[in-house]
């Protein structure tokens, strides 16, 4: 499987522009499957539920969506994206799996961060995985990092790729993501976004380094605090199928939820 990041800087409010910028960013280049940032089309620092409003779309018939799909023809691959989505009166921030047939998986993040419980209800789907061809995404946003029951239900189920959408401005997750492989030996594809917003008196930034890391927890690729590139390489997906770390310890069967507190 050959899996890449992009990592720019969305310009906050114009998804023609930022949508441009993804198809610009990979022309010229192929991969199977193709993770962006968070919120990739929007940008990332609300200041009004009425902001969201104007920018969420329905999926899959929203512009976005349907840009995505016409991009996974054009190109012969698959993308998993973040989008904020209208769904009747409610808006999630959520990711989408996409691939030449349509809409494959959709995800709304169950986690939200700070102030995005003030624009987003939060996801209450359990988490899912979807097939790519013969392989197994999972799919998490951003601070969902910090629950790492996230991971591992992506990875109980099956997942031997988790594609993770992100806009992260605290320094951690890029390190923390090392573990999640580890403990999960699953492949991650952080897909991060650059660059400073300043709205209306607030300003965040975030931090780059989307990576690429693989079940051993080597990584792969991780990129600068800045650079906006699209990265993609080749990984040996079967390795994410082998929970066995050493003669007597598999990842999974020596788990033992009945001595865990999980509620
Ligand atoms: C985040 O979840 N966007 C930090």
């Amino acid at each position: 499987m050959n899996v890449g990041f992009i990592q720019f800087e969305p310009f906050w409010g114009n998804k023609a522009r930022n949508r441009k910028a993804v198809q610009a960013l990979i022309d010229g280049k192929s991969a199977d499957l193709w993770v962006l940032p968070e919120l990739f089309n929007t940008g990332y620092l609300f200041s009004a539920v009425e902001e969201v409003e104007a920018l969420s779309e329905a999926i899959p018939d929203g512009e976005t969506t349907q840009f995505l799909i016409r991009l996974s023809q054009t190109y012969n691959t698959a993308f998993v994206a973040g989008l904020a989505e209208r769904d009747d009166d409610r808006l999630y921030n959520t990711a989408i799996l996409v691939d030449k047939t349509g809409l494959v998986l959709k995800y709304r993040k169950v986690h939200l961060f700070n102030q995005e419980k003030y624009w987003f209800s939060p996801g209450d789907n359990p988490f899912a995985v979807a097939r790519l061809g013969a392989v197994t995404v999972g799919v998490m946003i951003c601070f969902d990092w910090i629950f790492p029951e996230a991971a591992r239900s992506l990875a109980l189920l099956g997942a031997q790729l988790i594609a993770h959408p992100a806009n992260l401005v605290l320094p951690f997750c890029q390190d923390a993501m090392i573990t999640r492989c580890l403990e999960n030996h699953v492949f991650a594809v952080t897909a991060n976004r650059i660059g400073t917003e300043h709205r209306n008196g607030q300003t965040l930034s975030f931090t780059g380094r989307s990576q690429i890391i693989s079940p051993g927890g080597k990584i792969l690729h991780r990129t600068s605090e800045k650079a906006i590139e699209a990265y993609h390489c080749n990984i040996q997906i079967d390795f994410a199928d082998d929970k066995q770390i050493t003669t007597n310890n598999h990842l999974f069967d020596d788990r033992r939820p009945e001595l865990y507190m999980l509620n």
